[in-house]
């Protein structure tokens, strides 16, 4: 949702802006703009609806050598995509960015009388604001943010300037994050590391509560009740490579085609497959604690609610007397659940920034609830407000839709998952086939991925056709099946729906005609007879079926098959999976549309 950058130094911002937006304009599409001030104050502001290419075309005419500027790429929460509610917001001489939501900024407008407003957006009234208690210079940048911060309800990533000083950027957060770059006589700012990343490996992650005074050469935070802080400088652990396409025509090839290494990532030192075990580190449970583990609560949005559907119906598979619950966040966080003792609650995120999910987060840690994060983005609120946690250290995530990060949440859910049945004294021989079959996916999954994608390119220009589909699975299969319609409809558009294959009869068999194809996940296992009974009720009403089996005896009369191995039959639907995620991808190229930001969407949801 939205990036913000900022920089203060010796060199020229516009060019660090720029560059620090195309690195964040994942995260926010709709239109994007940069101020800079001159020595003397005067500023250069540059705005542009749409891409940020939108924007550079407008700075190939408004070249400036400036020292010092902030930048926003943004996704429209208050205000349609456009020129005027793209960010900075000016009010007087400070200009303002803003992630996040100012809940009461209706409230707080109706008292800026002075300032004549000129977006629909929140964040130009927190410009105003903040406007109103700078007072013309009269106070200081920092005390008049905090001030304002003071009156605000809601989350915010802040970045601000004024024309009177032009060597300093306050910035603060609540809820959005912040991190401060700090370089050789310059200091960087971005709502993500990626932006910093060439320029600077040493950063500050700011906390809730925290205003920052930034110049080019320090660094002061204090929290908004004026106690100094200490500023922890941390190492960003992301190099280049991992965020350029590297050959790929798109960062979502690119990240599928990860997966074999991402995976390897996740399971490193954490798998034993001669013994058959498993060890997490990162949780931090003793033996006992996990022993006495009843139930556990998942909460996870989109992709990371699926992956922890799926590891759900593994983890009771093999694990005794426990009870699962995987909720998603934007509901959970306002239902009155109870959990019961014994509980431990895993929450999963990607970014590890999601709104929905964070709130959720420190509702069950009001409940002394023990939490463990499931999180990719190192040194993230999620990650760093959890009790414990397993990263999954898959690397940047870059496209929209998360495809590297729904397996390996998924594995390392399923490996809390043995852990917790490993103290309970499972017998090793019911565990063994789990963990060696994870042992052995980063192989798998990679001879896969070459094995199918041509097939599966070619499959996809045949249903690009269609603006309908329904995904069918069931058992550890039917979340794969959620998880694989949710890849299609992100990103090609295609209005695409999961079923439980026994739910079928129960309504959505009446959608079967042929403005819809379906897509039949077969594992083989207990439940594959049931499956191809329902797969005969759909072809008898004249459904267009791809199906994706490991099965070699598989002879029904489909219009499409993929075979994928055999090797594996526990995780066949994580491989299954692959197949979705290229099918997706390759519809999307037939279809043309824009594979790795999708419209409507963003990255890292930090609003509600
Ligand atoms: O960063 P998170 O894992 O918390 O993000 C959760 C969802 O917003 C995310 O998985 C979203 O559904 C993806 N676009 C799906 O591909």
């Amino acid at each position: 949702m939205c990036g913000i950058v900022g920089y203060v130094g010796n060199k020229n911002a516009q060019d660090f802006l720029i560059s620090g937006l195309k690195r964040l304009e994942y995260r926010g599409y709709d239109s994007a703009g940069i101020v800079t001030l001159d020595d003397a104050g005067e500023a250069t502001l540059l705005r542009a609806k749409g891409k940020i290419v939108n924007l550079e075309e407008k700075l190939a005419e408004n070249k400036r050598e400036d020292k010092i500027g902030i930048g926003h790429t943004r996704w429209a929460t208050h205000g349609e995509p456009s020129e005027t509610n793209a960010h900075p917001h000016q009010a007087g001489d400070i200009y303002l960015v803003h992630n996040g939501i100012i809940e009461n900024y209706k409230e707080l407008k109706e008292h800026l009388t002075e300032h004549e407003f000129k977006s629909q957006t929140d964040s130009e009234v927190l410009a105003a604001l903040v406007e109103s208690f700078y007072g013309g210079g009269e106070y200081s940048l920092v005390d008049a943010v905090v001030q304002a911060l003071k009156l605000v309800k809601g989350t915010y990533g802040i970045a601000v300037i004024s024309r009177l000083n032009p060597h300093e950027i306050v910035v603060a957060r609540s809820g959005s994050p912040l991190v401060i770059g700090v370089g050789h006589d310059e200091t960087l700012i971005a709502s993500d590391a990626s932006a910093l990343v060439g320029h600077t490996k040493q950063a500050i992650y700011l906390n809730d509560g925290e205003v920052a005074l930034v110049t080019s050469h320090s660094v002061e935070i204090k929290t908004l009740n004026a106690e100094p802080v200490s500023a922890k400088v941390e190492e960003i652990e992301t190099n280049l490579a991992a965020i350029q396409k590297g050959g790929y025509e798109h960062f979502l090839l690119k990240e599928i085609m990860e997966q074999p290494e991402s995976l390897r990532e996740t399971l490193r030192g954490r798998v034993n497959a001669t013994e058959g075990t498993v060890r997490l580190g990162g949780p931090g449970l003793t033996e006992a604690q996990l022993r006495k583990i009843k139930h556990l609560v998942i909460v996870g949005c989109g992709t990371a609610y699926h992956a922890g559907l799926m590891a759900g119906y593994y983890i009771e598979q093999f694990t005794p007397e426990i009870t699962i619950e995987t909720v998603i966040a934007s509901e959970y966080r306002y239902r009155n659940a109870y959990i019961p003792k014994d509980s431990v609650a895993l929450i999963v995120s990607q970014s590890g920034e999601t709104a929905d999910t964070l709130a959720c987060l420190r509702e069950i840690k009001k409940q002394g609830v023990p939490t463990i994060g499931i999180v990719n983005a190192i040194g993230s609120t999620i990650a760093r407000e959890v009790d414990g946690g397993t990263y999954v250290h898959v690397g940047p995530e870059i496209s929209v839709a998360s495809t590297k990060a729904f397996t390996s949440q998924m594995i390392a859910m399923v490996m809390f998952g043995l852990t917790i049945a490993q103290a309970k004294g499972v017998k090793p021989s019911v565990l063994r086939p789990y963990v060696q079959e994870i042992a052995k996916l980063p192989e798998v999954v990679k001879e896969t991925l070459a094995s199918v994608s041509a097939e599966v390119r070619e499959v996809a220009a045949k249903y690009a056709e269609y603006d309908h589909a329904i995904y069918l699975g069931r058992d550890t299969a039917y979340p794969a099946a959620m998880e694989g319609a949710l890849k299609l409809k992100e990103i090609s558009y295609v209005d695409a729906n999961a079923y439980a294959f026994g739910e079928l009869k129960h309504g959505p068999l009446a959608l079967v005609d042929d403005r819809f194809f379906e897509v039949a996940l077969l594992p083989s296992g207990e439940l594959y007879d049931k499956a191809v009974s329902n797969v005969q009720e759909v072809l008898a009403r004249g459904g267009h079926i791809l199906a994706i089996t490991n099965v070699d005896r598989f002879d029904l009369p489909v219009e499409n098959v993929v075979k994928i191995t055999t090797e594996l039959k526990i995780f066949a639907p994580v491989i299954m999976n692959l197949v979705m995620q290229l099918l997706a991808y390759y519809v999307t190229v037939a279809k043309g549309y824009n594979v790795d930001q999708p419209r409507n969407l963003a990255k890292s949801v930090t609003v509600e």
